[in-house]
């Protein structure tokens, strides 16, 4: 049983659902909404606008979900992408925090999942094999001899249906897709639902919750790429990082976890203490140089099964800090290795080497051939939930 199947209960979350159309939440909307649709009273809103369409025609829309501080958070139904995250630095200045493009052709052109969801499996598997009840799966081979973050075409790269959502506290988006049985090699028609939402408390909150109808692996994730300081166009080894660790799972050279979990103690994984990202990254060690600097799972801290604060990043000039909550037993971190300033994003800024970071929160690359890692597998019958807040304040 996948061991990331945990309910977060908090009164603070609790949300009310209203039945809504394509701008009902929106304060631009053309035409008048019927009253018994309009939103609490509240400032914040939802509004979408047009973003393109895939080669197959389908519409994408753009999501603004604006909080009571005014803050944005923008989402697209291609893949999932949060494609902004405006927040405040240390004077009240908003600024956006996130690497991405300004339209889905260039998402759907060339982009290394930025602010993507990632599904079926975040991450590794090995050789693209694994057995599960005894039978054989074989995926799509898409990261040298690895499948990689769902494979040729996974849930960063599909459409997904999308319904504003009005809360007390929030502003949110639920996105639903349906995966075919043998989609991208893995059993089981899976019924996803992601719920995203943008807090007053300037959080984003992502629920993802899952189904299946035969037995199935799955370990969803958001991969958003962040930059505190200015969204991407310096570098981030200044930003000082804090995860709270006492173990992370070495990798051999392809980038697979070899199934033992270390201590960080006395390593340049250890940032128990906030440690300034590039201060060891260029040690002389064998595993920032298979990961050409971090690309690391880091077995978290935990007793229970809840949400727990995973890391916290700050950034020097702005006081810009993240704050990363998650009820999942691992998170990623990838400092931007293979940035290398050959993508130019969102107005015109060209993402160098080591512009950005991710904290992916998830289960372990590879579990699925990992006996001794938790359990990656979901049940027909059970219902997969997982929470992982990203949370920003500034000092
Ligand atoms: C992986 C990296 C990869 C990056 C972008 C991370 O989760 O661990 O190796 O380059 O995603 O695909």
């Amino acid at each position: 049983m996948h061991s990331g199947i945990t309910q977060v209960n908090s009164q603070k979350y609790s949300i009310r659902t209203f039945a809504i159309g394509a701008c009902i939440l929106s304060l631009a909307c053309s035409s008048p909404e019927p009253a018994a649709q309009q939103q609490p009273a509240s400032s914040h809103s939802v509004t979408d606008a047009a973003f393109g369409s895939t080669a197959s025609g389908e519409d994408v829309r753009l999501y603004t979900l604006t909080n009571s501080k005014g803050e944005e958070a923008k989402i697209t139904n291609y893949g999932g992408i949060i494609v902004s995250l405006e927040v405040p630095d240390r004077e009240g200045n908003l600024g956006d925090v996130m690497l991405g493009y300004d339209s889905v052709d260039d998402y759907i052109k060339d982009t290394p999942y930025f602010g993507a969801l990632i599904g079926r499996y975040g991450n590794r598997i090995a050789k693209g094999k694994f057995t599960l009840d005894g039978n054989a799966y074989e995926l799509a081979v898409n990261d040298g001899p690895n499948a990689l973050h769902g494979g040729l075409k996974g849930f960063d790269k599909v459409v997904w249906s999308a319904e504003p959502l009005a809360g007390e506290e929030s502003a949110g988006l639920v996105l639903s897709y349906v995966s075919q049985d043998g989609e991208e090699g893995y059993p089981g028609t899976l019924s996803v639902k992601v719920t995203y939402r943008w807090t007053n408390d300037s959080e984003i909150r992502i629920d993802y919750e899952a189904t299946t109808d035969k037995p199935t692996v799955l370990n969803l994730t958001n991969h958003a790429y962040f930059n505190l300081k200015d969204g991407g166009a310096s570098s981030i080894l200044d930003h000082a990082l804090m995860i709270q660790a006492d173990g992370f799972t070495p990798i051999d050279e392809t980038l697979i976890p070899t199934g033992e979990i270390r201590p960080v103690e006395g390593t340049p994984f250890d940032f128990r203490q906030a440690t300034a990202i590039g201060a060891r990254i260029g040690d002389d060690n064998e595993q920032l140089k298979f990961g050409l600097g971090y690309d690391h799972n880091f077995v978290l801290n935990r007793t229970g099964d809840g949400l727990v604060l995973a890391a916290r990043v700050s950034e020097p000039t702005t006081g810009r800090v993240l704050e990363a909550l998650t009820t999942e037993p691992g998170i990623q971190l990838y400092t931007g290795n293979f940035l290398d300033g050959h993508l130019v994003g969102k107005g015109g800024t060209a993402y160098a080497h080591r512009s950005a970071f991710c904290l992916e929160t998830q289960h372990f690359p590879n579990s699925p051939n990992q006996p001794d890692f938790p359990s990656t597998a979901l049940l027909p019958g059970e219902t997969y939930r997982t929470t992982t807040v990203y949370r920003f304040t500034a000092m």
